[in-house]
């Protein structure tokens, strides 16, 4: 079944280390989380390093500096759990939603109202404006304790699946509560919020206050939310800090996740074996495909599948692990497409397509800072390529699409056809097929159909379907709460 240049290549590994950094690792795709909230690149990192000056100054344990520095790297793992929503409510694009939040007090009534009214159905009449507006006011404190609550929880559950302490979970979910306790999504107030939660909420703040509008404007802000959003020691620690020159531009460094290696507590390096990495790939899945209900299970139902043409090719275990891992991840760039694209009930737009045909090199830009997945990142982000050269982002000839690219491309688009879409239904496997057959040659690679043809004759695999249809009927019961 395999031509001479596959057979070499399915032996091929796509990650090279079997031990690799646990913090390179999540530092890379901690970029995933930034573009997923709008925050320019390198957010979380920036804040992980503001974040972990504060706990020097502050003379943190060891154990809790280590579970502080990866709650202030991965803060942001539940948020596009809420991304949908956020979408549907403002009837905008949730990326400018969330990063705009974060410059404004939203325990103000005032500028909450100014806010929304700013950012909802921009592209809309003043009506659909007004109707918005009036949605989000209706549904008052409670809904964005509600957004708030899904974003927490999530990201700490995922937390604990990526076996990271409870210390670091807890931080996650006290992330935006207030020490004035009028906070979300659960109101502690004082030193019932953990301290590493109280420290991840101002370096968040600072970093966004820092990166869009300047220190002054950002120390001016801590100072201003001191004692209300922020414990006055934690905001005292940053203040010691402040005419440090060297520590404030070192985060404009191209290196920021050489320069956080060095902030993790030496006696407490975390690295990565095969079965981390494993599960860093199955959570930031998790992540990828909670970003709308229309994706659902789709990166892991590719990974099942590519799994599947792998193994007719006769591919080794460790070679059928890194597909694994690469179509978990294949998508990760998805997180910067916003859900206004995404989950819109027509079919894109050419400007709106333009933005969705990004996501390939999103994803390969995201991955190939590890560097033991810089294979990895080649087969992510190549897996809109044709062999007809007429593919994204690069556009390349079939001579350089690899094996692992070509398998991960059949399964993608195998899994696409098969799932609904907002603007069209799911096809049977029959139909899909001959839509794959039809591009032989020209988009895909005919070895690669006839590998998953053969797979699906001796498996039992479910639609996907009726999983995306629960995941649809609870966001639109979550919109019809509020
Ligand atoms: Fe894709
Ligand atoms: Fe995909």
């Amino acid at each position: 079944m395999l031509d001479s240049v596959c057979a070499a290549q399915s032996e091929y590994r796509l990650v090279r280390s079997p031990s690799i950094r646990f913090s390179e690792i999540i530092s890379a795709l901690s970029v995933a989380l930034d573009l997923t909230q709008g925050h320019p690149q390198g957010h979380s990192m920036r804040s992980c390093l503001i974040g972990m000056r504060i706990a020097s100054v502050l003379s943190l344990s060891v154990a809790d500096c280590s579970a502080l520095f990866y709650a202030l790297l991965l803060k942001d793992l539940g948020c596009s759990s809420n991304a949908a929503k956020i979408a549907y409510l403002f009837g905008g694009d949730d990326h400018q939603i969330k990063h705009s939040a974060r410059l404004i007090d939203w325990t103000s009534p005032r500028q909450c109202i100014k806010h929304c009214w700013e950012n909802c159905a921009p592209d809309g009449s003043n009506i659909d404006k007004l109707a918005k507006v009036a949605t989000i006011v209706a549904g008052g404190p409670k809904s964005g304790r509600e957004l708030s609550e899904i974003r927490c929880e999530r990201g700490a559950a995922i937390a604990k699946m990526l076996r990271l302490s409870d210390a670091t979970a807890e931080a996650i979910r006290d992330l935006d509560e207030h020490w004035n306790g009028k906070g979300n999504p659960n109101r502690k107030k004082g030193e019932n919020i953990s301290l590493l939660g109280r420290i991840c909420g101002l370096a968040q703040s600072v970093e966004v206050f820092l990166s869009e509008k300047g220190l002054p404007s950002a120390l001016k802000m801590a100072n201003e939310r001191r004692a209300k959003w922020f414990d006055p020691q934690v905001v005292d620690a940053l203040l010691t800090f402040q005419s440090d020159v060297d520590f404030w531009s070192g985060l404009r460094s191209n290196d920021l996740i050489g320069k956080l290696s060095l902030w993790e507590p030496p006696d407490e390096i975390l690295t990565a074996d095969e079965e981390g990495v494993d599960r860093v790939a199955e959570a930031f899945a998790q992540v990828v495909d909670a970003k709308s209900p229309w994706t659902f299970q789709h990166s892991t139902r590719v990974a099942e599948i590519a799994v599947g043409i792998g193994a007719q090719f006769g591919c080794s275990e460790a070679m059928l692990r890194d597909i694994r891992r690469v179509a978990l991840l294949h998508d990760i760039g998805k997180l910067g497409v916003s859900n206004k694209i995404l989950d819109k009930p027509s079919k894109p737009t050419d400007e709106e397509f333009a933005q969705i045909k990004k996501h390939p090199e999103y994803s390969y830009k995201i991955l190939k800072q590890v560097q033991a997945f810089d294979q990895l990142a080649e087969v992510a982000g190549g897996h809109h390529e044709r062999l007809d050269g007429r593919g994204y982002f690069r556009g390349v000839l079939a001579d350089q699409i690899s094996f692992s690219t070509r398998v991960l491309t059949v399964a993608d688009i195998f899994e696409a056809l098969t799932a609904k879409r907002p603007y069209r239904d799911a096809m049977d496997c029959e139909q899909a097929q001959s839509i794959l057959k039809g591009d032989i040659g020209r988009g895909i690679d005919g070895n690669c159909l006839a590998a998953l043809q053969q797979w699906l004759a001796k498996t039992n695999i479910n639609s996907r379907v009726e999983l995306q249809l629960d995941a649809i009927e609870r966001h639109s019961s979550s919109l019809s709460t509020l």
